[in-house]
């Protein structure tokens, strides 16, 4: 893979991304990793990141000089590029002098790493400290006005880097300057598709579980349904998938995984109902991170449950316990449960970490690298429906983390009906492709004053969320026109019992999340 070194801030996911883009694979690496660790991984390069801190800051991250000892192609970022001339003996100054946002650089000198760039340019800079000397053996290759060394390289060591951010897109050839770096400057054959996600994960998959019996959780989503796909591609008859209906689904939802996913696969099925079970649990519990820890747990006891009942009412039963249990986890659940890149626990995603430690599966997750998009692609050559592939994300733990208070049945009814209301609106309006999602939570902790009718009314408000993103690891607020939002208002004050207000959520990604919890 091409290493991604994580500095902190957010620009480590997108860069991952457009690597990826370029038809090379990459994976995120902390900057905390010793390099013995990250060798061992045999990078095919290796790109330092952006991040939030200056060279100098106490503390701040360092780049080990014995990186640069290992023969491997590296591309320095921002930070990284600071980083990076600080450790092989070029000088960096403090200036105090901030460049942010859309800057003007010139080239100075034709190179591999600018190859095919104008010779002025309009890239997207963020930095206080600038490199003013670039390292011995180093080509100056452009300079701003805030930046005296803002290009450099070592073609011989095949060592580049760059302080602007090529990842963004306001840097309008920033891409050209990333392939140039993986193609040219690192050799490599950018041939990595779909394709190849496939063959490699079915491979994976026949080794990971030989001739035993797996189970999937199929949640009604994309990722669980491509999951279970590529596993049934793996060790076809092996599979059941198992649906759990936990109460916590939108209306319509249970009905569509019975019919659209089994009538595309084929996959033997089996629906276990178990509304009571998560009413019981999570009866009392307010708190986002307990609600989604009790989920997780719970889904676990289903599954295991569910896995017996397999066993039993196999035709020629061998007996042979169900060990594997497939999931559709992806990279930004990962990432964002704080695994993998040593980030913060912003999270627990119940799939990730809200599982019980006693787990008596062995996980099976062959999307657990992958970002929605690519997830997308996947599904798409493995034949599944449109409805299926381009469904817009929904959590595992359901309308439960949408519900900010205790979780009843009468508050998911609630908030059953206004969400199928704005949905049925949102599509009617054309608007499902350029909205990532929307959800629709209830503030069931809240009470607001009304007049409805004759008189005087003490409700609960509905937020709206709909959010524009790419990977769901940053997002923004939708700008949905505003005749449509009075439609939503007014169908949900008079058709939902309960709910006298509507309001609208206009907040980034970060510094919100997407979910309220
Ligand atoms: P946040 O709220 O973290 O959400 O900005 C990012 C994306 O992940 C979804 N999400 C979840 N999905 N289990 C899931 O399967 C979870 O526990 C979970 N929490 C959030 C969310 O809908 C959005 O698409």
């Amino acid at each position: 893979p091409v290493l991604v070194v994580d500095f902190g801030a957010q620009y480590a996911q997108l860069i991952a991304r457009r690597v990826r883009e370029a038809n090379v694979y990459s994976e995120i690496v902390p900057s905390s990793m010793p390099i013995a660790e990250m060798l061992k991984k045999d990078p095919a390069a290796i790109v330092l990141s952006g991040g939030p801190s200056s060279v100098y800051e106490e503390g701040a991250p360092q780049v080990d000089p014995s990186l640069f000892e290992a023969g491997v192609p590296v591309l320095g970022i921002c930070y990284g590029f600071q980083a990076m001339a600080l450790a092989l003996g070029g000088e960096v100054a403090h200036t105090g002098l901030r460049e942010y946002g859309g800057t003007k650089v010139s080239t100075t000198e034709e190179s591999t790493l600018l190859h095919g760039t104008p010779a002025d340019q309009s890239v997207w800079m963020s930095h206080g400290d600038a490199v003013h000397t670039a390292p011995p053996g180093f080509d100056v290759l452009a300079e701003s006005s805030g930046a005296p060394v803002a290009a450099f390289e070592n073609k011989e060591k095949a060592f580049y880097g760059v302080q602007w951010h090529p990842e963004v897109k306001h840097s309008t050839f920033g891409q050209t300057v990333l392939t140039n770096f993986l193609y040219t400057g690192a050799g490599l054959p950018g041939d990595w598709t779909t394709g190849n996600v496939i063959d490699e994960q079915v491979a994976r998959i026949r080794a990971q579980i030989g001739d035993g019996k797996v189970i999937c959780a199929l949640s009604g989503g994309v990722d669980s349904a491509v999951a279970a796909a590529l596993v049934q591609r793996a060790v076809g008859d092996q599979l059941t998938c198992v649906f759990v209906d936990h109460g916590l689904l939108r209306s319509g939802e249970a009905e569509q995984v019975e019919q659209d996913f089994v009538a595309a696969t084929g996959v033997k099925l089996k629906v276990v109902d178990a509304v009571e079970r998560f009413q019981t649990a999570l009866t009392g519990v307010s708190d986002p991170e307990e609600k989604r820890k009790i989920i997780g747990r719970e889904f676990i006891r289903v599954f295991e449950d569910a896995a017996r009942e397999v066993v039993e009412e196999a035709h020629e039963s061998d007996g042979e316990d169900v060990k594997f249990l497939v999931q559709g986890t992806l990279y930004p659940d990962v990432v964002e449960s704080g695994g993998g890149t040593g980030t913060a626990n912003i999270k627990s995603h119940h799939n990730v970490g809200g599982l019980p430690d006693d787990l008596q599966f062995a996980l099976v997750e062959p999307l657990r690298t992958l970002f929605k998009d690519e997830v997308r692609a996947v599904g798409a050559q493995l034949g599944l429906p449109e409805e299926i592939v381009q469904r817009q994300p929904f959590p595992g733990p359901g309308l439960a983390i949408r519900i900010v208070g205790e979780v009843t049945r009468e508050r998911l009814d609630t908030l059953r009906q206004a969400d199928a209301i704005v949905r049925s609106e949102l599509t009617a309006a054309g608007l499902d492709r350029e909205i990532w999602q929307c959800p629709v939570v209830l503030l069931a902790d809240v009470r607001s004053v009304g007049v409805q009718g004759d008189g005087r009314t003490y409700g609960h408000p509905i937020v709206l969320r709909p959010v524009s993103s790419e990977d769901a690891m940053t997002a923004d607020w939708t700008r949905v026109p505003h005749e449509l939002l009075a439609r939503i208002s007014t169908r949900i004050t008079n058709e939902v019992d309960g709910v006298n207000r509507v309001v609208l959520d206009v907040t980034s990604k970060p510094p919100g999340t997407i979910e309220w919890e």
